[in-house]
């Protein structure tokens, strides 16, 4: 807020005594569904519990003094005590906004799928912490886990697993789109139009009142063609052809066969490969309202169709400040080795205000002490380098550039830290996959995360994301005809 008035605001702190336990997913029903073309096993996904259930109100209230008059603003708190002050009313009721650029102290909704302390470095999905899924989960039941709340038992597993399976083909009319792109295409454009482009081919799914069980159709379609998707664009590029997805492989396995197989050749999973990937996926699968999830929530917010609203996310994360940043990771340390690895210059470099180079993987929005993503792909890159038998000139490049950076004071008082992207793209490239297509990996890992958020907002049934704005323009003035003009 900016002006002339006297203003304060206040809110005090603490857990409010009556703490609220934590809700249980409802049971879910089974009733198959089957019509023509498209068969799903089980309706797997049911409305989830309200989001806003876990934020409780406090009696304890903020105050806002503007122009002399004080507003009272409640302040709610969280299920694991975050805490904000609802400014719902504040316009209606004293004809003020709050401006708080890059959203920066501004929660956009409440939410029942992540919780992030990025002072802690703590990371959970639906409560399970971050480093017990990534031991010890698989992807798809991470992504079971964030779209209905609870991890599934084994019935349920299966079930999900086969409607995934059943639907990984893309129509042959999709996959002649991707002879018209340039060969250099970056294949996160690729991916961003290909998705977009599915509901041209399902086009209830344009509908959005459309019954819930046509709306999980959506969702597998979704999470099942996303790995068929990024595998033919990257055939494409190759000028290979196209592996079409085999069922009786698991979904990480079935995208490794997609990318590396050919038709000529037994291609065999290796499960060193595998399971590194499945982790990574795991890592990226959701991190509350970042960039691209914000965007998906805005665009579904609409009403704009959920392949819409995840081509737009896509396209959000491509930016090199998100998950773009993993691409130029890569870039940054061969630069630095190829101009003979002087780590110190390129650390000044960073620091120069006058030079718009930036440590790539460094720095985080939220994460101001460390981020556990970050930590536990430091230590899976040792391992699958050394399973793989890899060296890799590049991982001695991060590591000295980080420890450079962690004891200089630029990075030690701005609080930056390596982030996820940091280590991840040695992974990537110790199994092979190619640096244009890490931001298509994040993708494919934050896709579940995505769609949750999205299936959260709709459930919540969240009004459309429409922000304010201070106007800073001109003031009204008179149309001047050409002939008048100087
Ligand atoms: N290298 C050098 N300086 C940096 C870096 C960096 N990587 N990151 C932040 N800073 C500096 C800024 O210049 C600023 O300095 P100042 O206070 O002197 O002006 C200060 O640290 C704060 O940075 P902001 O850009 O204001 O922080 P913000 O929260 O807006 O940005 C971001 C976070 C975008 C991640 C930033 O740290 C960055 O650009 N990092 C590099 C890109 C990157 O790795 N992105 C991936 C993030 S993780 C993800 O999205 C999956």
């Amino acid at each position: 807020m900016t002006g002339r008035q006297d203003r304060t605001c206040g809110a005090s702190s603490g857990r409010p005594a009556s703490f609220p336990p934590r809700l249980r997913t409802p049971a879910r029903s089974d009733n198959g569904v089957r019509d023509g073309r498209d068969v799903t096993f089980a309706p797997v996904l049911t409305e989830t519990h309200s989001t806003t259930d876990h934020a409780q109100a406090m009696s304890e209230k903020a105050k806002i003094i503007l122009e002399g008059k004080t507003y009272e603003l409640p302040v709610i708190v969280g299920s694991e005590g975050e805490k904000a002050i609802d400014i719902s009313r504040l316009r209606e009721e004293s004809g003020y906004i709050t401006l708080d650029l890059g959203y920066k102290n501004t929660g956009a909704t409440t939410s029942a799928i992540t919780f992030l302390d990025g002072e802690e470095g703590i990371l959970h999905y639906r409560g399970y912490p971050i480093e017990q899924l990534a031991e010890k989960s698989t992807f798809l039941e991470v992504a079971y886990l964030l779209l209905h709340g609870d991890l599934p038992n084994k019935r349920q597993m299966e079930e999900f697993q086969g409607n995934i399976r059943y639907h990984s083909l893309v129509h042959e009319d999709l996959k002649r789109f991707f002879e018209f792109f340039p060969n250099n295409a970056h294949p996160m454009g690729i991916l961003s139009a290909m998705v977009n482009s599915l509901s041209t081919f399902y086009p209830k799914s344009q509908d959005p009142h459309r019954p819930m069980k046509d709306r999980e159709r959506t969702i597998f379609r979704l999470i099942a063609k996303m790995p068929t998707l990024a595998a033919i664009s990257y055939k494409n590029n190759l000028g290979h052809p196209y592996m079409y997805p085999s069922n009786k492989l698991s979904y990480v396995d079935n995208f490794l066969y997609m990318m590396f197989g050919l038709p000529t050749e037994e291609y065999h999973v290796d499960p060193v490969v595998s399971d590194a990937l499945n982790k990574l996926l795991i890592l990226h699968a959701d991190h509350e309202q970042n960039c691209s999830a914000s965007t998906v929530r805005m665009v579904g917010s609409s009403q704009a169709n959920l392949y819409s609203a995840v081509s737009a996310g896509i396209a959000a994360l491509w930016g090199p400040l998100h998950g773009g940043a993993n691409q130029e990771v890569i870039e940054m340390l061969e630069t630095i080795r190829n101009d003979g690895g002087d780590i110190q210059k390129w650390v000044n470099k960073a620091k120069d205000k006058n030079d718009p180079f930036r440590l790539f993987g460094f720095g985080h929005r939220v994460y101001k002490n460390f981020d556990p993503r970050a930590r536990i792909i430091k230590k899976a890159c040792d391992d699958v380098l050394g399973k793989l038998g890899v060296s890799d000139p590049v991982l001695d490049i991060a590591k000295q550039l980080e420890e450079i950076a962690l004891k200089d004071d630029y990075f030690v008082s701005r609080k930056l830290y390596p982030n996820v992207d940091f280590y991840s793209g040695i992974i990537y490239r110790a199994i092979g996959i190619p640096t244009r297509m890490f931001t298509v990996m994040f993708a494919m890992g934050r896709l579940p995360g995505w769609i949750a958020q999205w299936k959260e907002m709709v459930e919540n049934k969240e009004p459309i994301g429409r922000p304010r704005q201070i106007y800073t323009g001109i003031t009204k003035r008179d149309y001047v005809p050409m002939k008048d003009r100087p």
